[in-house]
């Protein structure tokens, strides 16, 4: 298993063109499914996420091809059940079960898990798959739909904290080929809800209101083949902005969409970092003193739960107190006990990580949890005195493509250890 060792203190200066979105990429790769045509998708960022997703549709009958920064997919004819254990490995293969259904009536996907950042129900997935017409039953740890006939139909998808951004996109694909209308009330407003839609309608979906809380789809009796260029990775650049905020440096981000950060955005300006927007490209540097914040996550346009465990590590930097509510996911703190390792003083009441900032951080081994987690550790490793190992890294790879290349070429001391 590798781990990265940082040697941490340099300020990143230079270039970073932002990779394609991850949770973009893997719903849209899903919904080549509901096509016997072959698509093209582009921009795809070579993450181990989007292979494990390529491996399960190939393991479904699809003939998947990657090249360069570019995959091909061809649904020719698959079948309704993949490979259980690669299923069950990755939460987002749960959007497989839309496009399965949607196309051959049935549909049977192994039960995804809970996961460290909390319990990760489906139940708004499944709620409105029946609310489409579908039977849903568990059986031997699969979670089997079945629909002679999906019929379009109003549904309300919000759950206990909000929307769900795959519950979204899984049945707007369902709906994508139903008899009839659907509407999908307080449905996520996420980019990667409206790019997604943008690719139904490129194969002949009609798809209306991505990005607003209701989203209209009139089903089609058949979708075509289409390609794709996917939207950059909100996610990655704010984290790239970030690591230019902690380590006093000045990066400019090229290929970023300013328009899906400006949650971020915002909150950096508020911490006294300097966002200069030009085009597509952002340069981030520290201005004067940094000022601490407070930060709630919440459903897009909201702060995102993907950019609370790297805005920590900067509430960590900056004197005084700082409050970071987490609303999305009920136990998304597992980065705190591994940034006190490193000297930060953080106390979790509640929902809610109190930050006592402003004490230099100083270099640890630590131990990576989750992928946004993982992307903290790295962060407060650049900004710490001395050397930081940061444990279990293969966490990172399924959401960041070639990170420690990137930050290298930023000027980062960080190096790639294979411990096996
Ligand atoms: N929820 C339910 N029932 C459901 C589905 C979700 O109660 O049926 C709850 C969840 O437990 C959570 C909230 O709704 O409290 C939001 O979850 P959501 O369904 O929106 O999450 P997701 O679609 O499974 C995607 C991203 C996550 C990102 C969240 C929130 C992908 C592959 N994953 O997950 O990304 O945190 O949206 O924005 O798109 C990451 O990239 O590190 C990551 C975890």
């Amino acid at each position: 298993m590798d781990s990265l060792l940082i040697k941490g203190g340099v300020p990143l200066q230079g270039e970073v063109t932002i990779s394609g979105a991850k949770n973009a990429v893997l719903p849209i790769m899903a919904a080549a499914l509901l096509t016997d045509e072959p698509c093209e998708i582009r921009r795809v960022p070579r993450l181990s996420d989007v292979e494990f997703m390529g491996r399960i549709l190939t393991s479904l009958g699809a003939k998947v091809e990657f090249t360069g920064d570019s995959v091909k997919i061809h649904a020719a004819k698959i079948t309704d059940a993949g490979d259980y254990d690669l299923i069950r490995k990755m939460r987002g293969s749960i959007c497989i079960m839309g496009p399965l259904l949607a196309r051959l009536h049935r549909a049977r996907v192994s039960l995804p898990g809970g996961c460290v950042i909390g319990s990760r129900p489906i139940d708004l997935h499944l709620k409105g798959f029946r609310g489409l017409g579908a039977r849903i039953s568990i059986e031997g740890g699969y979670v089997c739909a079945r629909a002679p006939k999906l019929c379009g139909a109003d549904l309300f998808l919000g759950g206990r904290a909000g929307p769900t951004v795959l519950g979204t996109t899984n049945v707007m694909m369902a709906a994508a080929l139903a008899e009839g209308v659907t509407t999908i009330d307080s449905a996520a407003c996420e980019p990667e809800v409206v790019d997604a839609a943008k690719f139904l309608n490129s194969m002949g979906a009609r798809v209306s209101g991505a990005g607003s809380p209701t989203i209209t789809i009139a089903g089609v009796k058949k979708l075509h083949g289409a390609d794709h260029e996917v939207i950059p990775d909100r996610i990655e650049a704010a984290t790239f902005a970030i690591a230019a905020a902690v380590t006093h440096g000045e990066i400019k981000l090229l290929g970023a969409r300013p328009d899906h950060l400006h949650a971020v955005l915002d909150k950096l300006w508020e911490a006294g970092i300097k966002v200069e927007r030009n085009g597509t490209a952002l340069t981030v540097k520290r201005g004067g003193r940094l000022k601490p914040v407070d930060i709630t996550t919440q459903p897009y346009a909201g702060f995102p739960t993907d950019v609370q465990a790297q805005m920590m590590v900067l509430m960590t930097l900056t004197p005084g107190l700082s409050i970071i509510t987490e609303r999305i996911f009920e136990s998304r703190f597992m980065h705190v006990s591994e940034l006190a390792r490193l000297g930060a003083d953080i106390a979790i009441e509640g929902p809610s990580a109190i930050v006592k900032g402003g004490r230099p951080l100083s270099g640890a081994p630590v131990m990576a949890s989750d992928l946004r987690a993982s992307a903290a550790l790295v962060l407060a490793g650049l900004a710490a005195k001395g050397s930081t190992q940061v444990n279990r890294v293969y966490h990172l790879d399924r959401g960041y493509e070639n990170i420690d290349g990137k930050l290298r070429k930023l000027g980062a001391r960080i190096e790639r250890i294979d411990e096996t």
